[in-house]
């Protein structure tokens, strides 16, 4: 199966506290993964490093072969402008845990209107987040 998901020597620090101490992890295309651990381990960090939410303070993390969030020039990264930053989030789904969900609304149900803002059939787009949540 393909990498879908490469994260290399993955590092995040937090006024100056190592949250992410390079982290290296693959995902496969296809894959359903579940990443486990006490609370404030960085399970929402490494989420957020995915989508580039937050910068990173080293490593690289590649979706498809591309690098997220930098475009690198000889051995140098440098970020990304925002409006392609925002077409490679796009390209992530990520399901908050506290907010910006509907209350009146079932996990498989959240995930699948925010699937139909980007045009999905609901039957796709049902059947593809059934395997998500
Ligand atoms: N923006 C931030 N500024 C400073 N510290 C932060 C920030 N975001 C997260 N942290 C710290 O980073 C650590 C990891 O937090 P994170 O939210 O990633 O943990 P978690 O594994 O998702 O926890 P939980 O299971 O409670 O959701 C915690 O110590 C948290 O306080
Ligand atoms: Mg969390």
């Amino acid at each position: 199966m393909a990498e879908a998901i490469a994260l290399r020597k993955v590092t995040k620090r937090f006024s100056g506290v190592t949250i992410l101490d390079e982290v290296n992890l693959d995902i496969p295309a296809g894959s359903v993964t579940v990443i486990l651990g006490p609370s404030g381990s960085g399970k929402s960090t490494l989420l957020r490093c995915i989508n580039h939410l937050e910068k990173l303070d080293g490593g690289t993390i590649r979706i498809g072969g591309e690098i997220i969030g930098y475009k690198q020039k000889g051995q140098a990264l440098h970020e990304l402008s925002s409006s392609e930053i925002a077409r490679q989030r796009a390209q992530i789904g990520m399901v908050f845990q506290q907010f910006n969900l509907f209350p009146h609304r079932t996990v498989l149900q959240n995930i699948v209107d925010a699937m139909r803002v980007k045009k999905q059939n609901r039957q796709q787009a049902t059947s593809k987040s059934a395997v998500t949540a």
